[in-house]
């Protein structure tokens, strides 16, 4: 049976940023609270004629070239985004033909940020049954432009970017050794965009009243994150007869510092083990772990063979986590 096997990486940021003091021009909020109550300094900003599908489009491009591979040679594309541009057209499709991808089915999955992982799990499927050989994963955001700049508790939260990874069916590397994902619809509304739905005390919820904003509970997001990341790690090592010592690297999901210092805390784990960069980019929802991955890729701090865990909390709410020998 195949394996899945990281074959190609890249990522792709917008050029424009907001640091914090630029943040507080447009909110009252200070460079010293976000800073100790989420760890981050700036976020980019997409231009307002870049939307996410032109993100996605130029990391899938530059995770091709990475692998040495051409469009033509993947067959499927699975998307992720929770700021598509169209319902219909998915993002999948869009970036398909925009890259020239002719030989491949394309699919949007919405698991919000727990979508990366998600992707993942999904593809090794595929990978492991035989019906695809190299499977384009996307997670791309324009959250900046979803964010209510009017609202301080979460417009100093979000940024712009986008990540892709290639995996292949592989007969020399240790694939997904152990993956879970999960969800808890009971929590649905902790964080919502709105759609169609008519719900007048929701969008009453939003300081701009714009429904298309995000919005969520801060308070019981933290509380769900921190569990759902630190059992699901515990969870997947379990399953996978490792410890924490096994690991040579964490990539968390990145929503706020305070959230994966208190995981860590229940995981008792070596924080030198741990890569975070949302001081430079703030919660780019799914984005962030294979922007992460191409960073380390790039910085030559992963090689083959390492055992790296990733694990992931996001709006629906979702869960999701798994152990990737690289
Ligand atoms: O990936 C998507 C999942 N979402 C998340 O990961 C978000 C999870 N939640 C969080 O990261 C945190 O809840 C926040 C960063 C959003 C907020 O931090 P908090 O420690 O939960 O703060 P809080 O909402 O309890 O607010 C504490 C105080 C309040 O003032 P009072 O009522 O105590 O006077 C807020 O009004 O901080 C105030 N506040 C701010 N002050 C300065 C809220 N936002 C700001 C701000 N600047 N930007």
């Amino acid at each position: 049976m195949f394996k899945s096997k990281i074959s190609g990486i890249g990522m792709y940021v917008p050029e424009k940023i907001y640091d914090n003091e630029y943040m507080t021009t447009i909110v009252d909020t200070d460079d010293e609270w976000i800073t100790r109550r989420t760890g981050i300094k700036q976020r980019h900003v997409s231009a307002p004629d870049e939307y996410t599908t032109d993100m996605a489009a130029k990391a899938a491009e530059n995770a091709i070239r990475n692998a040495g591979m051409t469009a033509a040679d993947i067959d499927l594309i699975l998307a992720s985004t929770v700021t598509p541009d169209y319902y219909t057209p998915s993002c999948a499709c869009v970036v398909q033909g925009a890259i020239g991808a002719v030989n491949a089915a394309a699919l949007d999955v919405n698991a919000a940020c727990s979508s990366f992982i998600s992707d993942l799990i999904i593809a090794d499927q595929f990978i492991k049954s035989g019906m695809y050989k190299n499977i384009l994963i996307i997670c791309a955001d324009a959250l900046t432009k979803a964010t209510d700049y009017k609202d301080r508790a979460t417009c100093v939260l979000f940024g712009d970017a986008a990540g892709a990874v290639i995996v292949s069916a592989s007969n020399d590397c240790g694939g997904l050794i152990a993956s879970e994902m999960g969800a808890d619809g009971t929590g649905a509304m902790s964080i919502t965009q709105l759609a169609y739905r008519e719900d007048k005390e929701e969008t009453e919820k939003r300081v701009s009243g714009r429904k298309e904003t995000v919005w969520m509970a801060g308070q019981s997001v933290m509380k769900f994150a921190v569990k759902a990341m630190a059992d699901s790690s515990d969870r997947v090592l379990q399953k996978a007869g490792l410890t924490y010592d096994d690991i040579a690297l964490i990539i968390p999901h990145q929503a706020n510092y305070r959230i994966v210092d208190s995981a860590l805390n229940r995981m008792e784990i070596d924080r030198n083990k741990v890569f975070l960069h949302l001081e430079n980019y703030g919660n780019t929802s799914s984005s962030c772990i294979p922007v992460a991955l191409a960073e380390l890729s790039e910085l030559g701090r992963i090689k083959r063979g390492d055992k790296l865990l990733l694990t992931a909390f996001g709006g629906g709410l979702t869960w999701a986590a798994c152990i990737l020998e690289y």
